[in-house]
C-alpha cells in the first residue's frame, strides 16, 4: 500500500502539541463491522430508524422492544474486535504520554471498542452500552434477579432497567460534557474522526475548538459539515488513514 503523504505543517503541528484531543463517531467503529447510525439497519432490524428506538418516548410505548434492540446491539458489539483506527489512537495516546503531553479521547461510540483497544483518558459522550442502569433512578446496576421479564427489573426498586447510554432528547452527562468542552478549548490539535457531525452537542466540539484556535483536523471518507472549516481533511478510512499518521509523526 502507497503512504499518503501527510501535510508537512500537520505533522510539525502534531509534533509540537501539548494537548491533542480527537473526537469520534460510529465511523471508527465501521472497519470493526459496527454499523453506522446513519447506514441502513441489517437484518431483523431495518424497519426501525435509530431515532424511533433511542428514545425515552420509545422505551416508555415498548420497553421490550427497546430493550432486545439494544441487547442485539450489545452482542454485536462484544462479538467484534477494536480496528487498526482504535488501535491507532491508542498508541497516539501513549506517545503523547511518554512525551509529557496530554491526549483526550471523547467519543460518541457506546461501543466501549476504545477501552478495549488501550486507550485510557475516554470521555464517553453518549455512555456505553455494556453498562445497565434503572430508568426510574438512574443508579447504574451490576447485576439483577431473572424474574423472565424483559426489560429486566432494577433489584433496588423493581423499575425498568435500560441501558446506560444517551437517547434523543436526553441531556448528556454533565461531567463527561463539561470535560469534552475544556479538552476541545485547551487542545492545540482537535481531531474529528468518522462522525458526521450532525448530533448536538458533540457536533458543536470542533467549533469550539477551532474558535480557541486549534487546528482542526478531519478524518472521515465522506464530507461533512466540519470540511470546509478543518484545516486539514483527511479523506479515507480511519482504519487506514490514523495508524499511516501515528507512524509519520512519532515512529
Ligand atoms: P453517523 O452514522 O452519523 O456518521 C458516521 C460517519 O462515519 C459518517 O460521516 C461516515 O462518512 C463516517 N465513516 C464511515 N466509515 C468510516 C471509516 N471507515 N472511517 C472514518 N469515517 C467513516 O455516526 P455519528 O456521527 O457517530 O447518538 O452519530 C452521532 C450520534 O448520532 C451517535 O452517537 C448516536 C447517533 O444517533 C446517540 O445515540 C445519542
Amino acid at each position: 500500500m502507497n503512504e499518503p503523504a501527510f501535510p508537512p505543517l500537520l505533522i510539525d503541528h502534531l509534533r509540537k502539541a501539548v494537548d491533542v484531543a480527537v473526537l469520534t463517531g460510529a465511523g471508527v467503529s465501521a472497519e470493526s463491522g459496527v454499523p453506522t447510525f446513519r447506514d441502513a439497519q441489517t437484518g431483523l432490524w431495518n424497519r426501525y430508524r435509530p431515532e424511533d428506538l433511542a428514545t425515552p418516548q420509545a422505551f416508555r410505548r415498548d420497553p421490550k422492544l427497546v430493550w432486545e434492540w439494544y441487547a442485539w446491539r450489545r452482542e454485536l458489539v462484544l462479538g467484534v474486535s477494536p480496528n487498526p483506527a482504535h488501535t491507532a489512537l491508542a498508541e497516539m495516546e501513549r506517545q503523547l504520554e511518554r512525551r509529557g503531553r496530554r491526549f483526550t479521547l471523547i467519543t460518541q461510540n457506546v461501543d466501549n471498542l476504545h477501552g478495549k483497544a488501550g486507550s485510557s483518558n475516554i470521555i464517553e459522550l453518549h455512555g456505553n452500552i455494556q453498562r445497565t442502569r434503572c430508568f426510574d433512578e438512574g443508579t447504574l446496576v451490576e447485576s439483577w434477579p431473572d424474574t423472565g421479564e424483559t426489560p429486566p427489573r432494577c433489584p433496588a426498586c423493581g423499575g425498568w432497567l435500560r441501558p446506560d447510554v444517551v437517547w434523543f432528547g436526553e441531556m448528556l452527562p454533565q461531567q463527561a460534557l463539561e470535560a469534552a468542552w475544556e479538552a476541545a478549548r485547551v487542545c492545540q490539535v482537535f481531531f474529528s474522526v468518522g462522525t458526521s457531525g450532525l448530533v448536538e452537542p458533540a457536533a458543536s466540539l470542533p467549533v469550539a475548538a477551532l474558535q480557541a484556535g486549534a487546528i482542526v483536523v478531519e478524518v472521515n471518507p465522506a464530507e461533512t459539515p466540519l470540511t470546509p472549516h478543518a484545516h486539514f481533511s483527511l479523506q479515507g478510512p480511519a482504519g487506514q488513514i490514523l495508524p499511516q499518521l501515528v507512524q509519520a509523526v512519532w515512529e
